[in-house]
């Protein structure tokens, strides 16, 4: 079993409204890596950060991203950082060598920033959010771009047509 489409991109690309999108229009359930991890830790992404650290939430994140991969047939969103992790690295070149589809939604920060809201609670937004998002996003795009079988620029797309761009493209 294997999800009919990964969704990758940084925070406030969009990933999880295309995800549920996506998942009406093939009819398919969708799930989240980051819902997941939180269900496993029982409690939320940021508690996990000030609590245990960043390192425990990749470890977390690793495991999440193998198991959903191998369960769900679906669409899968994953965090915006999970494609840092080189076991993850590799597990999503194997889904793509199998024909699998690892869309990367891109985004530019005038788009992000609104979605992403900039005095949310993403831990490795706060301080200058607008400055951290771009050092994320620089730092992770060659990474976005090798992984994915399909790209979509999100800024002017509703979450529908992103949605529809990757469907065709797939
Ligand atoms: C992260 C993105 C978040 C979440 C965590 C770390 C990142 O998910 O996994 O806060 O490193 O970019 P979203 O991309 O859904 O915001």
């Amino acid at each position: 079993m294997a999800p009919r489409a990964v969704l990758v991109g940084p925070p406030g690309s969009g990933k999880s409204t295309v995800a549920k999108a996506l998942a009406r229009l093939w009819d398919v359930e969708r799930r989240d890596t980051d819902a997941d991890v939180e269900a496993t830790a029982g409690k939320e992404i940021s508690e996990i950060f000030v609590d245990d650290g960043e390192q425990a939430f990749r470890t977390l994140e690793r495991e999440a991203v193998a198991t959903a991969l191998a369960e769900h047939d679906g669409v899968l969103s994953l965090g915006g950082g999970a494609i840092l992790d080189d076991a993850t690295q590799a597990l999503l070149e194997a889904y793509a060598a199998h024909g699998g589809a690892v869309a990367f939604l891109d985004v530019t920060l005038s788009a992000a920033a609104p979605r992403v809201g900039l005095n949310n609670a993403r831990p490795l937004l706060v301080g200058n959010p607008r400055r951290q998002w771009m050092d994320l996003m620089e730092a992770r795009r060659p990474i976005y771009e090798r992984l994915a079988t399909v790209t979509v620029l999100t800024d002017k797309l509703t979450p529908a047509q992103v949605a529809r761009e990757i469907a065709d493209a797939i």
